[in-house]
C-alpha cells in the first residue's frame, strides 16, 4: 500500500514544508511545524456560507465594468452602544463586515462582546455563537453584570456549517463567534485550532458575511508568545483586526485596532475593567499619568496625540555612568533608532556629552509612542536625570528636534496645551511656532526653536 502523503505546516503562519524543522522560515516560531494530512485541494469551507443562504448569487462573475458604474451604496454603519468601540471601528460596525478580536486570556473580550450584544439586542435582531463557555455561564455573567439579555439569542455551538444554517435562518444584523479557534468545518479533517480548520471556519463565516449583509465578530485567542494563533490567515480574510490588551496598570483595557478596511488603524478605545464588567473611560488623556506628589529628576509628563484625541503620558529617563566601555543604549515605548539620533544632536548642539553613560528610557503604562512629539520631552527627561535635578511637575513638554539642533513644530499643537491645561499642568515647554498668541491666565509658556534653550530650563 502506498504510504499516505503528509505535509509539515506551521501552525502560526500556514508555511508548509516538505520535513519537519524547528523553526519556521517564514514566521521565525519555533515548534510550531506539525506534520499533517494534507487536505483536499476544493476547500470545504467556502461552500458553507453559500449553501446556508441557498445558491445566493455573490459578487464573483459579474463581468467587467467601469469602477464608477458601480454604485456605492453607503450603508449607515450600526453604533455598537461604546463610543470606544465605535471610535476604534472607525465609527460604528459596517453590516457586512468581518472584525476579528484578538486578545490574551482573561482580557475581557467575552465580556466586550457580550456587553455589545445585549446593547445592540434592544434595537436589532443579534445571535451569540458560544463555543467555550456554556450557556449557563453565558447567563450568568449576563445576570451578575445586569445586562439586558432578553433580546439576546445565544446558541452553543462549534460547527461552522449549523451556525451558518442559524445564522441563516435567524437572520440577525451582528453574529458573534466566540472562539474562532474552537470551530470545525465539517470535511476538514485536523483538529478544531489548527491552521487549515482555522482558515476553512474564517472563510465560511467571511463567505457568509459578504452574501448575508451580516456583520461577524470573531474572538480570536492569543498564543504564549503574543500572537494569534493563525494570525496572518486570519488577518489577511478579516476586514478589521482589533486587539484587546491590558497595558501596565490592570484596571484599564485598551482596544487597538491593527487593519482597517473602513476606517483609521490609529485609534485607540479605552475600557476600564470593574467588578460589573468593562466600563468605557470617555476621557483617557490622563489614565497613563502617574500622579506622585513629589517628581524625581529624569520623569516628565508629555502630549502625545493617539487617533484624533491627545493622550498625556509620563516618561521616564535615566543616565547613569557605565561601567563597562560599551555604555547601553535601551528605551521602552519609543524608538531606539530615535533615541541614538537625539543623543548625538544633544552632545552636538547641547554640549551635553553622554559617551561613556548609560542611557535608558520608558514610556509609563505600557504606552508606544511612534510620535516625534516626544522628541523635546526626552531630551528634558535625559537633561534632568543627567543634572540630577527633577522637573517641575506641572511642566509638559512636546516638540520635535531637527539634526541641526532646531525645534520643529507638531500638529494639533493647540489641542494638546487646551487638553493639558485642562488636566492642570500650567508650564509649558512647546516649538515656538505652536505657541498660543493669547496665552490664558496662569499658563507660563516656554516656546523655543533651539535644542540649546533646554539647558536653562532644567
Ligand atoms: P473574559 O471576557 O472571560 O476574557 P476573555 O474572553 O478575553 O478570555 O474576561 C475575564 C476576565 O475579566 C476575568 O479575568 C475577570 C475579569 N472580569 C472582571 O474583572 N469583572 C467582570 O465583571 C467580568 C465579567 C470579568
Ligand atoms: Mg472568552
Amino acid at each position: 500500500m502506498a504510504k499516505a502523503r503528509t505535509e509539515f505546516v506551521c501552525q502560526n503562519c500556514g508555511a508548509k514544508y516538505m520535513r519537519w524543522q524547528g523553526q519556521c522560515r517564514e514566521c521565525g516560531e519555533w515548534n510550531t511545524i506539525v506534520e499533517t494530512v494534507p487536505e483536499p485541494v476544493a476547500a470545504p469551507g467556502r461552500a458553507v456560507a453559500a449553501r446556508a443562504l441557498g445558491g445566493f448569487a455573490g459578487a464573483a462573475g459579474s463581468g467587467i465594468r467601469k469602477l464608477s458604474s458601480v454604485s456605492a451604496v453607503r450603508t449607515q454603519r450600526l453604533p455598537s452602544g461604546y463610543r470606544e468601540f465605535d471610535r476604534v471601528l472607525g465609527g460604528g460596525i459596517v453590516p457586512g463586515s468581518v472584525v476579528l478580536i484578538g486578545g490574551n486570556p482573561g482580557a475581557g473580550k467575552s465580556t466586550l462582546l457580550l456587553q455589545t450584544v445585549c446593547q445592540l439586542s434592544q434595537r436589532q435582531p443579534v445571535l451569540y455563537i458560544t463555543g467555550e463557555e456554556s450557556l449557563e455561564q453565558v447567563a450568568l455573567r449576563a445576570e451578575r453584570l445586569r445586562l439586558p439579555a432578553d433580546q439576546v439569542s445565544i446558541a452553543a455551538e462549534t460547527s461552522i456549517e449549523t451556525i451558518c444554517a442559524l445564522a441563516a435562518q435567524h437572520k440577525p444584523t451582528v453574529l458573534v463567534v466566540d472562539s474562532i479557534q474552537v470551530m470545525h468545518v465539517n470535511g476538514v479533517e485536523s483538529a478544531p485550532g489548527s491552521v487549515s480548520q482555522v482558515r476553512e471556519s474564517a472563510a465560511a463565516l467571511t463567505q457568509f458575511a459578504k452574501k448575508s449583509g451580516v456583520a461577524v465578530f470573531l474572538v480570536g485567542h492569543v498564543t504564549k508568545d503574543g500572537t494569534l494563533a493563525g494570525p496572518k490567515i486570519l488577518e489577511h480574510c478579516v476586514d478589521c483586526s482589533i486587539f484587546l490588551s491590558s497595558g501596565n496598570d490592570p484596571r484599564f483595557r485598551t482596544l487597538r485596532c491593527q487593519k482597517n478596511r473602513f476606517g483609521a488603524v490609529n485609534e485607540i478605545g479605552v475600557f476600564a475593567m470593574t467588578d460589573s464588567g468593562l466600563r468605557e473611560v470617555k476621557n483617557p488623556s490622563a489614565i497613563f499619568l502617574n500622579r506622585q506628589p513629589v517628581t524625581a529628576p529624569g520623569s516628565l509628563a508629555m502630549v502625545v496625540w493617539e487617533g484624533t484625541r491627545p493622550l498625556l503620558v509620563e516618561l521616564q529617563a535615566l543616565v547613569d555612568a557605565s561601567p563597562y566601555g560599551n555604555p547601553r543604549r535601551l528605551s521602552v515605548g519609543t524608538d531606539q533608532n530615535r533615541l541614538s539620533m537625539l543623543l548625538s544632536v544633544l552632545h552636538r548642539h547641547a554640549g551635553l556629552q553622554l559617551a561613556d553613560q548609560d542611557v535608558f528610557i520608558n514610556v509609563v503604562g505600557g504606552i508606544r509612542v511612534e510620535e516625534t512629539a516626544a522628541d523635546v520631552p526626552l531630551c528634558l527627561a535625559l537633561l534632568s536625570s543627567f543634572r540630577e535635578k527633577a522637573i517641575d511637575r506641572r511642566t509638559i513638554a512636546f516638540g520635535e528636534i531637527g539634526l541641526t539642533g532646531e525645534v520643529r513644530p507638531v500638529a494639533s499643537g493647540q489641542e494638546r496645551i487646551s487638553e493639558a491645561f485642562k488636566q492642570g499642568f500650567t508650564r509649558f515647554i512647546v516649538p515656538r511656532d505652536n505657541a498660543p498668541r493669547h496665552a490664558e491666565p496662569g499658563m507660563e509658556i516656554h516656546a523655543i526653536s533651539r535644542i540649546t534653550e533646554l539647558n536653562s530650563l532644567i
